[in-house]
């Protein structure tokens, strides 16, 4: 079986395609480690650790596992990376870890779709800590969802908790007007198109998209993320892929990493974009 998936960091760094067999699929997990180091920060444990590293350091360079006294932030992540890209692991499944390696206890994040509430449960769990601290904002413009994402956040999380979720009846480009002024947000997660199990009819748009990414943009502090899962196999699909594309290109390299993760051989595959702020 041979699998296909490409990575890009800036517009101006080369593409990475990796095709690969079965068998080489270890050696190539080696060359994407060490691809992934540099520019996105962790400060757990007070510590700053890269993980985007230019994509020319993929030859040669070895990735450092320690920095200080601190092991490898892609412990956990490998996992996910390699059943991403051995087709076993969902691009969802990528997202999350690496939301759990950005986020901290305490942060305030933001789910400009909450859609079946999936995503804001999976942060919710990473800002609390059981003190009251912490913040997730989230929006959807269907009731439906926002039911939905009520519904499961009371049956998993401790009453305690659920009190750190804010929803709001909201298009995400007016996420301006819910998250207090002043507030550093750590991460906006974008997971476009259609609600599952909803009325298919009602996706997410380009024009609105866009709007809210530039919110999302001045809402981010240093070493914060947007986070975004573009669906292409529906209607409208891929002219919102070139719309985030569009986006994250034309954002200045000396302040931002912004990267892909895409199957290049199956075409209807969803694509996660990261938007990483120095
Ligand atoms: C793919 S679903 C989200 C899935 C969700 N994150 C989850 O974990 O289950 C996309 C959601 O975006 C919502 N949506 C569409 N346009 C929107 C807009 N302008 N602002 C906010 N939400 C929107 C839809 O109603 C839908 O529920």
């Amino acid at each position: 079986m041979m699998l296909c998936v490409s990575l890009r960091f800036s517009p101006q760094s080369p593409l990475t395609c990796l095709s690969y067999s079965m068998e080489t699929l270890p050696k190539v997990f080696d060359v994407l480690r060490m691809g992934l180091g540099g520019s996105l920060r962790s400060r757990r444990g007070g510590t700053s650790v890269g993980y985007l590293r230019s994509a020319r350091n993929y030859a040669g360079l070895a990735f450092s596992q320690k920095i200080g006294q601190r092991t490898s932030p892609l412990s956990g992540l490998e996992d996910e990376l390699l059943g991403y890209i051995s087709g076993n692991k969902k691009a969802t499944e990528v997202a999350h870890s690496i939301w759990k390696c950005i986020v901290q206890k305490g942060d305030t994040v933001v789910d400009a779709t909450c859609g079946n509430g999936h995503d804001t449960l999976a942060l919710l769990k990473m800002v609390g800590d059981g003190s009251g601290r912490g913040s997730v904002y989230g929006m959807d413009i269907q009731n439906c969802a926002l039911e939905s994402t009520s519904t499961l956040i009371k049956e998993s999380i401790d009453p305690n908790e659920v009190k750190l979720v804010k929803l709001f009846n909201l298009c995400h480009s007016s996420m301006e007007e819910i998250v207090p002024k002043g507030t550093l947000v750590r991460l906006v997660a974008f997971n476009l198109g259609y609600l599952p199990g909803g009325d298919k009819s009602i996706i997410t748009l380009p024009e609105k998209t866009l709007h809210a990414l530039d919110a999302a943009r001045r809402l981010l502090g240093p070493e914060g993320l947007i986070s975004i899962m573009v669906y292409v196999g529906h209607p409208g699909g891929r002219e919102e892929y070139a719309a985030v594309q569009a986006f994250g290109s034309q954002l200045p390299g000396e302040e931002w990493v912004c990267c892909k993760f895409e199957m290049v051989n199956k075409l209807t595959a969803p694509v996660l974009f990261l938007l990483f702020r120095k």
